[in-house]
């Protein structure tokens, strides 16, 4: 017999001065390979229409349907209801803007954090439309293609106790960026330069080093890897400029 299942979803219009942050309870029937989307979308045609969540892809690759599931964030495309209780608890992510009730402005945030941590290759070599593309060591590309899968969704973020106490923190998603142009070798960047842009507690030495961020990454990204091989080369670089060695 079908699962009664039971949503406590958070409500909430900022921009509605009558609004007051609330729970709404629904309930639905569950139905073979449900998806939280599959389930607040009914939920929204059924019951609510003005119910607000993001979604695009339904694929696990947008990263736009990340909330706080039952007390973890995660993609509701992805997770299966019959993977959760018969209560489940949806709340929007943290630390992002509230756009309204589960919907979250990751965007400007993802934004502002990119142009922060210079999430682009530096290089004063002049693009040559007329020359062959420069080739890569496979091994290498493969390497940096993993990091490169990162969708933006915010989990690691939100379930970050440093990004949830301070703002100007950069986040596991940035330290990852660093990683991936600190492996590539067409970005020109001195040791240094990068010191400037992540050695601080803003950037890895603000990070605790719980990995609550890989624990959630929906994508599985080696976080606690690179965030360690990151903390090692800003440490070392920061003894070689205390001790004046070249950096
Ligand atoms: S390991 Fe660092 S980046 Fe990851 S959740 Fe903890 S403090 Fe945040
Ligand atoms: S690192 Fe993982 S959890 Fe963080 S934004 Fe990228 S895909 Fe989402
Ligand atoms: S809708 Fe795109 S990741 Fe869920």
């Amino acid at each position: 017999m079908a699962r009664k299942l039971t949503f406590n979803i958070f409500r909430y219009n900022p921009q509605d001065p009558e609004s007051v942050p609330h729970s709404d309870t629904f309930y639905l029937e569950e139905a073979e390979r449900m998806t939280l989307y599959i389930a607040l979308t009914r939920i929204m045609e059924e019951q609510d229409p003005s119910l607000t969540f993001d979604f695009c892809c339904r694929a696990g690759i947008c990263g736009a349907c990340a909330m706080v599931i039952n007390g973890r964030p995660g993609l509701a495309c992805k997770t299966l209801t019959k993977e959760q209780p018969d209560e489940i608890t949806l709340m929007p992510l943290p630390v992002f803007k509230l756009v309204g009730d589960l919907s979250v402005d990751t965007g400007t945030w993802f934004r502002a954090m990119n142009e922060k941590v210079e999430s682009w290759v530096h290089t004063d070599k002049k693009m040559d439309p007329t020359v062959q593309e420069e080739r890569m060591d496979n091994a290498l590309a493969e390497e940096i293609y993993e990091l490169e899968r990162c969708v933006e969704c915010g989990c690691c973020v939100a379930a970050c106790g440093t990004a949830n106490m301070r703002e100007d923190f950069v986040g596991a998603a940035a330290l990852n960026r660093i990683a991936r142009f600190l492996m590539d070798p067409r970005d020109e960047r001195s040791e240094k330069e990068y010191f400037e842009v992540v050695g601080t507690d803003e950037g890895i030495f603000g990070c605790m080093g719980l990995l609550a961020c890989e624990d959630v990454c929906p994508k599985e990204l080696p976080l606690q890897d690179q965030l360690g091989i990151l903390r090692r080369k800003m440490g070392w670089t920061a003894v070689k400029q205390l001790f004046r060695l070249s950096a």
